[in-house]
């Protein structure tokens, strides 16, 4: 029987470059898709997953990420004072959400160095790594589809989805074997491949369940372009000795922390929004658009 999930690390220490100057001094991940900051999706998706316990990996300048996931004090004063109930409600609930850790990574050497620093939170327990500016938008939450498959064949699994084109030279890429509907057994994995040399069009996404024996794998993976330690080289090494697996989420993925990305991802969460969706949807057939 494999273990359950309840511990998830969320990455958080990258710079952001894609995102400045957004992103020079505030960290990415509070970014609001309207008026919620990505983390706090992905944090939703995890305790909607099972997870209870989260630890995120910071850096220099991320400690508006710490303040969210806190009581705010002043703020939540001033909404009783002010009979803003609901408000007050919501407010309160971002800090009763998990049981939240941090832990920093002191240089951003790369997706791999970063899961490394979550080792002694893990310990010796399987758990999730998600990357909040992949929002997914999907009915049954991404991490659950994943966890459903872990707790089946009690191995690794990454989240895949399928990208049309040349645009998937921006991804990692699996080759892979299907074993059932949307589920995959990956033979081996490249990152940002030429178009011509793509094993596939399966691209992976940053949702990741891990054995805690990915720890000793990114031991073992060499520094690789820009000094980084890269996932995919830990995951090519842990692969040769034990099955690792991929699932096709069912649902949306909007890359966030690209700005293009987050635009469309905006529009889609704000149409769909109760209180904004109506007026937001005849402001835009305002638009002269050709
Ligand atoms: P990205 O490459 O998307 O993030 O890394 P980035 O480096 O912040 O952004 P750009 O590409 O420069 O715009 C994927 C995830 O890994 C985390 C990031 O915070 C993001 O969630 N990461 C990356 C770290 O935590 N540490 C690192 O050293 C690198």
């Amino acid at each position: 029987m494999a273990n359950k999930i309840h511990k998830a690390v969320f990455p958080a220490a990258g710079l952001g470059t894609r995102f400045l100057p957004a992103t020079k001094a505030s960290p990415k991940e509070m970014l609001p898709l309207v008026d919620k900051p990505l983390i706090q999706y992905s944090v939703e998706e995890a305790v909607a997953s099972g997870v209870d316990s989260v630890l995120i990996i910071t850096g220099r300048d991320k400690s508006a990420i710490e303040n969210h996931f806190d009581i705010s004090f002043e703020l939540e004063h001033l909404l009783k004072q002010k009979g803003k109930t609901e408000m007050f409600e919501q407010v309160r609930a971002i800090s009763e959400i998990a049981k939240v850790s941090y832990t920093r990574q002191k240089e951003a050497l790369g997706l791999g160095h970063a899961i490394l620093q979550a080792r002694d939170f893990v310990g010796n327990e399987p758990f999730a790594a998600l990357l909040a500016d992949d929002i997914v938008d999907s009915e049954v939450p991404a991490l659950r589809q994943m966890i459903d498959i872990y707790e089946k064949y009690d191995a690794p699994v990454i989240a895949t989805m399928q990208v049309e084109g040349e645009a998937i030279s921006r991804f990692g890429v699996i080759d892979a074997d299907e074993v059932e509907p949307g589920v995959y057994k990956i033979k081996d994995m490249v990152e940002k491949p030429a178009f011509a040399d793509a094993p596939s069009d399966l691209a992976i996404i940053g949702r990741y369940i891990f054995t805690p024996d990915i720890f000793e794998a990114i031991d073992a993976t060499e520094p690789g372009a820009g000094g980084e330690i890269q996932i995919t080289d830990a995951m090519r090494i842990l692969m040769r000795e034990r099955p690792f697996y991929a699932v096709k989420l069912d649902g949306v993925r909007h890359d966030a922390g690209d700005k293009l990305g987050f635009l469309i991802a905006t529009v889609e969460y704000a149409l769909k929004r109760g209180d904004l969706g109506r007026e937001f949807r005849e402001y835009l057939r305002t638009l002269q658009l050709d």
